[in-house]
C-alpha cells in the first residue's frame, strides 16, 4: 500500500488502459485527477471511484495547448503522471499516407506527452518523489507494414522518454516507459474509424492482454521503493512474440 495521500494524474482515463490504471491506482490509495475529452465517461469513472475530493476529473485534449494549460494549472504538488492518452489512425502505407492522420498521431502521441510533462514537471519536483510513466508500445522499437505513422510517433515518444530520464538524472523524479503489445481496448476500433469487425480481426484466434494486465505493470513500476527506477517494461500476450508474429488458433 502506498502513502494514502499521493496524487496521480492519468491522461486518457476515459477508456482502456487509462481507465484500468485509474482503478488500480485508486486501489493503491492514490488521489486522482483524470483527464480525457469524453467527460461524461470520466464523470462515471470518478463516481465509481469515490468522487471528489479524492477523485477529480477535468476535460483534457492533449493536442490543444490551452486545454493542457487549463488542466495542469490546477495541480500544485504531484507524485505520479501517467501519460497514457494515445492512438493510431489508419494502417496506410507510406506511399498512401494521409498527412493529416500523421500530424494527428504526432500531435497526440508525441506533442501531447511533451506538453503535459513540461507543464507538470514543477509539480512533480514539489512532491520530492515524482514519477512519470509514459505509455509507449512495442511500436516504439518495432515496425510493421502500414504502421509507419504510429510507429514513427511511438519511436519519437520512446526517444522523448529516454531523454527525459537522462535530463532528470539527479532529481527525485523517476521515469518509466511501459511498452505493451496487443491489448484489447478501444485502440483498434479507433484505428479503423469505428469498424468493429476489422478491429475484432486484430485479436482473432489469440488471447490479447486486457487493459488491467497493463495497469498492473504500471502499478508495479510505481510501487517500487523510491531508489528503484524501472526504465522500460515490455509486456506482450503469450500469443505474440513481436508485432508481426502472432499465434492464432483457427476455428
Ligand atoms: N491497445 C493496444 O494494443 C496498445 C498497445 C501498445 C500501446 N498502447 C498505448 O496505450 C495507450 C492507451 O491506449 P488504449 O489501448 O487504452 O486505447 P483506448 O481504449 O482507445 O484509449 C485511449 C484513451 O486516450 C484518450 N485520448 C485520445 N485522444 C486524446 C486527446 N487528444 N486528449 C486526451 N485524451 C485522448 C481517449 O479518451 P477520449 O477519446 O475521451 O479523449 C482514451 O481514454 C495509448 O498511448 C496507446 O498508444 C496501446
Amino acid at each position: 500500500m502506498s502513502e494514502p495521500h499521493k496524487l496521480a494524474v492519468v491522461t486518457g482515463a476515459s477508456a482502456g488502459i487509462g481507465a484500468a490504471t485509474a482503478r488500480a491506482l485508486r486501489r493503491e490509495g492514490f488521489r486522482l485527477v483524470l483527464g480525457a475529452r469524453r467527460v461524461e465517461r470520466l464523470e462515471r469513472l470518478a463516481a465509481e471511484l469515490g468522487g471528489p475530493p479524492e477523485v477529480e476529473y477535468h476535460p483534457l485534449d492533449v493536442t490543444d495547448p490551452p486545454s493542457v494549460r487549463k488542466f495542469t494549472s490546477r495541480i500544485g504538488r504531484l507524485h505520479v503522471l501517467v501519460n497514457n492518452a494515445g492512438a493510431a489512425y489508419g494502417l496506410d502505407s507510406i506511399e498512401g499516407a494521409v498527412e493529416e492522420r500523421w500530424r494527428e498521431m504526432f500531435e497526440l502521441n508525441v506533442m501531447g506527452v511533451l506538453r503535459v510533462t513540461r507543464a507538470l514537471l514543477g509539480a512533480l519536483r514539489s512532491s520530492g518523489d515524482g514519477h512519470v510513466v509514459n505509455l509507449g508500445s512495442i511500436a516504439g522499437f518495432e515496425i510493421y507494414r502500414g504502421g509507419a505513422g504510429y510507429t514513427a510517433a511511438k519511436h519519437a515518444a520512446h526517444a522523448l522518454t529516454r531523454t527525459l530520464r537522462l535530463e532528470l538524472l539527479g532529481e527525485p523524479i523517476r521515469v518509466t516507459e511501459v511498452a505493451p503489445g496487443l491489448v484489447d481496448t478501444e485502440f483498434s476500433r479507433v484505428r479503423f474509424g469505428g469498424d468493429v469487425e476489422r478491429a475484432a480481426s486484430v485479436y482473432r484466434g489469440m488471447t490479447p492482454l486486457a487493459a488491467e494486465d497493463v495497469a498492473e505493470c504500471i502499478v508495479f513500476a510505481l510501487t517500487r521503493p523510491a531508489h528503484v527506477n524501472i526504465d522500460q517494461l515490455v509486456v506482450m500476450p503469450r500469443d505474440q512474440a513481436q508485432s508481426t508474429e502472432v499465434h492464432r488458433r483457427e476455428g
